[in-house]
């Protein structure tokens, strides 16, 4: 989460390992807030409030056109914006998410609102295909720097096919300060910087409707931005 290095990226070599490493790393992660985190629990709500001011004026209930019914919250972890962002303005929400322990900890972590999460997909995002149609809104955040490129631009070519009519994704993700894509060894994961994900954007097709960087975050921290898209 920290923005210390300044190396360029190799990109891995080996893209089976590039997927174990990042999966053996989360298998040690705590089930917390913090462990989701990465230790910086104490920036979830100024998270959490960005996203709801980010995301409320393209809804029905904020007056605009996107609707309420269903949600998909990728990489989901123990279903932190699920339960703070996502069950508070959508009907029922799935979640996917790649360990199966945080799937299984979510349930206790959200409360009686779990009611309302309707399917609890374990599977890594490079192999999943989100329903044809099925979703209002598909929420990605902190979790595609766990994706190559190619699996990038394929994974939003399905989201884009997951939507019902209006329907938006909103990815929310640390940028690199330069222009350079950078890789972090500990959890097996790209930085990114802000040109590469809109470059995979276009390639996959969606349209950015509009982008803001998160404020209010603490200094030190990576910049941290928000893509509408549709
Ligand atoms: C930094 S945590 C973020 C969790 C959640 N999005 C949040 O903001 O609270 C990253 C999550 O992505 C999951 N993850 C890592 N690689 C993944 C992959 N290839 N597909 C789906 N989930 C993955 C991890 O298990 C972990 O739960």
């Amino acid at each position: 989460m920290t923005d210390e290095s300044d190396t360029e990226v190799e990109w891995p070599k080996n893209e089976e390992k590039f997927y174990y490493d990042a999966k053996e790393y989360w298998s040690q992660v705590p089930t917390t807030v913090d462990g989701m985190l990465g230790g910086f629990e104490k920036i979830s709500p100024t998270d959490i409030n960005g996203s709801k001011a980010f995301l409320r004026p393209f809804l029905k209930i904020g007056k605009g056109k996107t609707n309420t019914h269903r949600a998909l919250d990728c990489g989901a972890g123990i279903g932190r914006i699920t339960k703070r962002l996502l069950l508070p303005m959508f009907d029922t929400v799935d979640m996917v998410e790649l360990n199966q322990k945080f799937l299984d900890s979510a349930k206790s972590f959200i409360g009686q609102d779990v009611s309302r999460v309707d399917r609890f997909i374990c599977s890594g995002l490079q192999d999943f295909t989100p329903e044809a149609g099925r979703y209002d809104l598909i929420w990605t955040q902190w979790v595609l720097g766990h994706l190559t490129e190619d699996h990038l631009v394929a994974f939003f070519k399905r989201c884009k096919a997951g939507l019902a009519t209006d329907g938006l994704i909103v990815v929310k993700e640390n940028v690199s300060g330069s222009e350079k894509t950078e890789f972090d060894e500990l959890d097996s994961s790209f930085t990114r910087c802000k040109e590469s994900y809109t470059t995979a954007m276009r390639k996959a097709g969606l349209t950015i409707l509009k982008e803001e960087r998160q404020k209010g975050f603490p200094k030190g921290l990576y910049s941290v931005f928000m893509f509408a898209l549709k």
